[in-house]
């Protein structure tokens, strides 16, 4: 089969080989064919509005100690935040003045919110801002946790794997256990979760079919978001140093993820933004959601997850400019919430 027939039935059946995957995410020569491929299937299904997530990272406490991550436990050179309800609902505030329509609420594994406290905090956001999603973003917690959030107004979570090869998953997270994470998603699910999922490209010793079982795993699991990261190396994490991963075989399988789960969600992650020269060149290959950090300014260099600059504007500005960039691509600004399965406008 060549690349076009490939991409044909990848673009009508919306199924592939493990090898058709490894084929396409290898073959840079051609990559344009595939990124217009995963263009075409994104207008299709999920036209070209872009949603926008105003990210509000409340603290970089973490006791995991992810190899790859500058927040891990082990990182003691990084100050340490962690936000009040009241700076939260601030953040909050500014976002839904802006526009947003999603809040994701974001943090490394920091139990100092418990289940009550960050209820409240869920609780307090939906009852002021009764139209706009919350997104949660804080690890694995125990089910009674999650469904407490859930009835609070929490009605979407993204819990990342980084890898699926289980060997690899826990020598890169200290020993912790791909099955762990995977219970907890399948949790998420259970309770109703709109569930986001994801992994991290060019993590050490992680190859093609790594990869390319991810992309299928992501597809058989019906995540209704789905985020292909980029590995950059960062100072205070054991990877410092290390080679950061390659931003052409991220937008493969972005492309890919896009052809495979075509009504998904998926983020131009700020992590591959903050590799390319420009925005506008990570929205070529499938994404439709864009993620802007709506935490106070001087807490923003803080959560330091890998090396990025911050560009110093409002999250008001922020969303001025994307959707400045956007304009040019034809694309618009959603100004709906944004849910998986729903109309996106
Ligand atoms: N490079 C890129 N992305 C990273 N993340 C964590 N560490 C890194 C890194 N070194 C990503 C993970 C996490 C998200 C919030 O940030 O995918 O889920």
């Amino acid at each position: 089969m060549n690349i076009q027939q490939l991409l044909t039935q990848l673009e009508t059946t919306h199924q592939a080989t493990p090898a058709g995957i490894e084929y396409l995410l290898a073959n840079e020569a051609e990559q344009d064919l595939l990124f217009a491929a995963a263009e075409r299937v994104r207008r299709n299904y999920v036209g070209n509005s872009v949603q926008l997530r105003a990210v509000i990272e409340f603290s970089n406490y973490c006791k995991c100690r992810c190899v790859y991550c500058g927040i891990n436990f082990g990182n003691d050179k990084l100050p340490k935040f962690r936000l009040t309800k009241e700076q939260i609902l601030s953040a909050a505030d500014s976002a839904a003045k802006a526009g947003y329509k999603t809040f994701v609420l974001q943090s490394g594994e920091d139990e100092s919110y418990t289940k009550e406290y960050l209820a409240e905090i869920i609780a307090e956001i939906t009852q002021k801002y009764g139209d706009t999603a919350i997104t949660l973003s804080v690890g694995e917690r125990p089910y009674s946790h999650y469904e407490a959030w859930f009835k609070a107004g929490a009605k979407r979570f993204l819990l990342k794997h980084e890898i699926g090869n289980a060997e690899l998953y826990k020598k890169l997270h200290h020993g912790d256990l791909l099955s762990d994470r995977l219970q907890a998603a399948r949790n998420l699910m259970q309770i109703g979760y709109q569930t986001g999922s994801g992994i991290l490209i060019g993590l050490p010793e992680q190859t093609l079919a790594d990869i390319a079982a991810d992309i299928l795993f992501l597809q058989n699991y019906n995540f209704n978001m789905i985020s292909i990261g980029v590995f950059i190396s960062g100072p205070g994490t054991p990877l410092a140093g290390h080679p950061n991963g390659d931003v052409g075989l991220t937008k493969r399988a972005m492309a890919l993820a896009r052809l495979l789960c075509p009504k998904a969600l998926i983020p131009a992650t700020s992590a591959l933004l903050s590799l390319l020269p420009s925005p506008e060149q990570a929205m070529d290959c499938g994404a439709n959601v864009l993620m802007q950090k709506a935490e106070p300014a001087n807490y923003e260099n803080l959560y330091a997850l890998y090396p990025r600059k911050s560009d110093e504007l409002s999250i008001a500005e922020r969303r001025a400019k994307v959707t400045t960039m956007l304009a040019a691509l034809g694309r618009t600004v959603s100004e709906t919430q944004g849910n998986y399965g729903e109309e996106l406008k």
